[in-house]
């Protein structure tokens, strides 16, 4: 066991899904998965792992930003020789076009958080995707249908900022959506020499202030989950 997953060595699959919410997890290995067996629950945090398509594959919870999520990706890598790391999660749109429900595929993430400015001495590290696995995802995409953007996401500290309009110096540089967790998924990936990849579904716009209907939010998660499955 590491310090915040009780798996036994070998019961966590090379490629992992990473949701932000534990129940998410929990429905992605109910629905996707064959053979699936729980292998953590410290803190709620479930972990699971089984089978698709015939290929071992796990899906871990990261909780909500930053922190929290580098928590898991570091034990998943350190202390379970994870290799893929695919996160599957909401996002906010600062983009009038990117409607909820759209797909967006994380080419690299901007953010205000200061981990990597301290690690940087205050230079710029830019966190970027994993070319293969990104392009996996691009492929699967198209082939299927599945109306989706690629570009700039924005990883938040803050989910409730004091400006309302603070999001706009971002969107003026094509900045597409907000969420919490890639620029830290990136960044640990490129520090550990393994793959990283961010999906993320448009759930609520900043723009125009909608959100979308818990009950339209399972097939606009599934489109995800396909993708990234594609990817392992
Ligand atoms: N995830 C989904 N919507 C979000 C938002 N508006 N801000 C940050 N993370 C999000």
């Amino acid at each position: 066991m590491s310090v915040h997953i009780q798996a036994k060595k070998g019961e966590i699959a090379e490629a992992v899904l990473m949701p932000g919410d534990p129940l998410r997890a929990k429905w992605i290995a109910e629905t996707f998965f064959e053979d699936a067996f729980l292998y953590n629950s410290v803190r709620g945090m479930y972990g699971y792992t089984g089978t698709y398509k015939g290929k071992k594959v796990s899906v871990q919870a990261s909780g909500m930003g930053i922190p929290s999520a580098l928590i898991y990706c570091n034990e998943l890598i350190t202390d379970y020789g994870a290799k893929k790391l695919i996160r599957v999660g909401s996002a906010g749109s600062y983009q009038k076009n990117l409607k909820v429900n759209e797909v967006v595929i994380a080419m690299a993430a901007s953010s205000n958080s200061g981990f990597n400015r301290a690690k940087f001495s205050h230079a710029d590290f830019a966190p970027t995707a994993d070319f293969e696995l990104f392009m996996k995802a691009v492929k699967y995409a198209e082939e299927n249908q599945i109306k989706f953007r690629a570009g700039n996401v924005f990883s938040s500290d803050v989910f409730y900022e004091d400006d309302p309009l603070e999001y706009e110096k971002w969107a003026k540089y094509g900045v597409l959506c907000v969420e919490m967790e890639t620029a830290g998924l990136y960044t640990i990936a490129a520090r550990h020499k393994v793959q990283a990849l961010s999906v993320l579904t448009i759930s609520d716009s900043l723009v125009t202030g909608e959100h979308l209907p818990a009950k339209d939010r399972e097939q606009s998660f599934s489109r995800m989950v396909e993708i990234a499955l594609a990817t392992i």
